[in-house]
Order: structure tokens, then sequence, then C-alpha cells
């Protein structure tokens, strides 16, 4: 792994500094201070470069993977377009998450599993107040999802339903049969993108992931929810019909975002971009 940009120096911070990661954590922000140079990372030099930032509201960042050519998936899958360094990332951003918010699609399509507690990231979580395990939350409209599922029956922690007030009562009635959480975030049956971070941040679940798919993530964008894009650009050609890593209306004028960082193994781009006005991520993350 070694990082492109911002390459030699450490990035100025531009919000005021996160706090430090506990020595206890074997995790401190100079961890990921240097530039990389080749080798493997250690995830606590990951975790030191993904780090959240230190701001008083909840932030919501993604984290997708795209074919040279864009396409989101091969096969209505994304393992295909994946390496053993985007799933090293996918671990270690799932194991700085309070919660990670997937689509219903995405959620039957990839066989979701309950988030496991990882021995790497236990200390790290203990020291920033996480549990062991950050919670799945799945957005869905219809919850025609298998209840009897391990993301249903066997989590860490209760796995949380995201829907509308008009959602099917008896799916919502199974939902809490087989012990997932149900929260309402919107009038009619589907949920008010803009409202997925304040309601999760209400149950103190602040530091967010989602993990698309290409239709949520774009209503979470076009709701200007979306604080951070975690892209990696897989050195592959997938061709097909399949979806952009957003995949919704076209916004009236694209939206801008400002480059925080790049990182490269194997060919592929860990790009990680901010929506410009969310406060930088750069005080809280150096790679
Ligand atoms: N490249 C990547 O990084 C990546 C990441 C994730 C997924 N994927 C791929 O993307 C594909 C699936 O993505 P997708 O875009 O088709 O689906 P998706 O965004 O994962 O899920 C769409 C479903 O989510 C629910 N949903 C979305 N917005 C909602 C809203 N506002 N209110 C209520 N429910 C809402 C609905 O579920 P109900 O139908 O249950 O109502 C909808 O059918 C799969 O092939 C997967 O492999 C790729």
């Amino acid at each position: 792994m070694r990082r492109l940009f911002p390459s030699g120096q450490p990035a100025v911070p531009t919000a005021p500094a996160a706090p430090a990661v506990p020595a206890a954590t074997g995790v401190s922000a100079a961890a990921g201070q240097t530039a990389g140079s080749g080798g493997e990372w250690s995830l606590d030099r990951l975790a030191a470069a993904y780090a959240y930032p230190a701001v008083a509201r909840p932030w919501l960042r993604a984290n997708m993977v795209s074919s040279l050519d864009g396409a989101a998936h091969h096969g209505g899958r994304s393992q295909p377009l994946s390496s053993p360094a985007d799933m090293r990332i996918f671990g270690v951003l799932r194991g700085l998450a309070d919660v990670v918010i997937v689509g219903a699609e995405t959620v039957r399509h990839e066989g979701y599993r309950p988030a496991r507690a990882r021995e790497a990231f236990a200390a790290l979580r203990a020291a920033a107040g996480q549990g062991p395990a950050p919670a799945i939350a799945v957005v869905s409209a219809g919850l025609e999802l298998d209840f009897s599922a391990r993301l249903f029956t066997a989590p860490q922690v209760p796995t949380l339903i995201l829907t509308g007030a008009a959602a099917p009562v008896e799916r919502v009635r199974a939902a809490r049969a087989a012990g997932a959480e149900v929260l309402v975030a919107g009038e009619s049956a589907r949920v008010d993108a803009a409202r997925v971070p304040s309601v999760l941040a209400e149950r103190g679940l602040t530091r967010q992931l989602t993990e698309g798919g290409p239709r949520l993530l774009s209503q979470l964008a076009a709701a200007g929810a979306l604080d951070e894009l975690c892209l990696a650009v897989a050195p592959r050609v997938a061709l097909g019909t399949a979806a952009r890593v957003m995949h919704g209306p076209e916004s009236e004028v694209p939206a801008e975002f400002v480059l925080e960082s790049v990182l490269e193994e194997d060919g592929f781009l860990f790009t990680r971009y901010r929506r410009p006005g969310a406060a930088s991520a750069e005080a809280g993350t150096a790679e």
C-alpha cells in the first residue's frame, strides 16, 4: 500500500484537530502520518488513516468499489471488483463505525450477515465508547427480508431496520418478532434519506458508514447527507449494464467533492472525497 495523495508532507489541518486516539489502543494519529511506500499497512495504520473526524454531529461516509468503466457490480455482486486490500479497508471502515447502513437489495443480493466483533479493533472500539461491532441498519420500504437469516437472529447488536411510517404492518411485526429494531424515518412507506443521519444519531450512532447499494447511495447524496465517499477504483473493465456506484435521478448540477487522499495497492486506487462544507476529515486522519 502506498499513499499517492497527499504526498510527502502531512496535510494542513483545516478543522479542529481530532483527539488523539488513546495509546492503549495501539493506534496513534502519528501512525498514519508517514507517506507509505509499499508493503502491507497494518490495521492500526489503516484505522488511523481512516479515523472519523472530530465533529459534533453525525458523519456519514460511504464505501464503494467501482470498475474502471464505472460498474458497481459484476453478475450482481461486488466481489468480482474487489481485492484483498479493498477487503482490508472494508473491514477497517466497519471496525471504526457505529452503524453500517445498507439498502435491502444489497442485503438480498450479497446475503448480508451481522458485522463481526474483531479482536483487532476491540481496544480501539472500547476506547471510543463503542460496542464490539457496528449495528447493521437495513433500509427498506417493503421489508421483504429473510427474517430467519443470521443477520436478524444472531447479531452482536440488534439489526436495525429503517423504514417509513406506512411500511406493511405485518412485515414490521415479523421484523420485530425476529429481534430487529424498527426505526421510522419517513412519512410514507419510504425512508426520507435526509433524515437517516439524525435518526441514527438519536440512538448515539454518529460514526456512520453506508455500503450502498447504488440506489440508496444516490438518495443519500441527493439529500446532501453524504459527508464522505471512499471510492475504490478497481483496475478492471466489467462492461455490461451494471449501475454506477450511485444510481438515481440526475442532479440539477453535478455536486463538487474535495479530494482528501489516494492510496494505491495492486493497481487499485483507494480514493477518499469529502463534501465541501463538511468539516475536513484531514485533521483526524493522515495516512
Ligand atoms: N460496488 C459496490 O461497492 C456495491 C456496494 C453495495 C452494493 N453493490 C451492488 O449493488 C446491487 C444492489 O444495489 P441496488 O442499488 O440495486 O439496491 P440497494 O440500494 O442496495 O437497495 C435498494 C432497496 O433498498 C430499499 N430502499 C432504497 N431506498 C429506500 C428508501 N428511500 N426508503 C425505503 N427503502 C429504500 C428498497 O428496499 P425494499 O425493496 O425492501 O423496499 C430498495 O429496493 C447489488 O448487485 C450489489 O452487489 C455494490
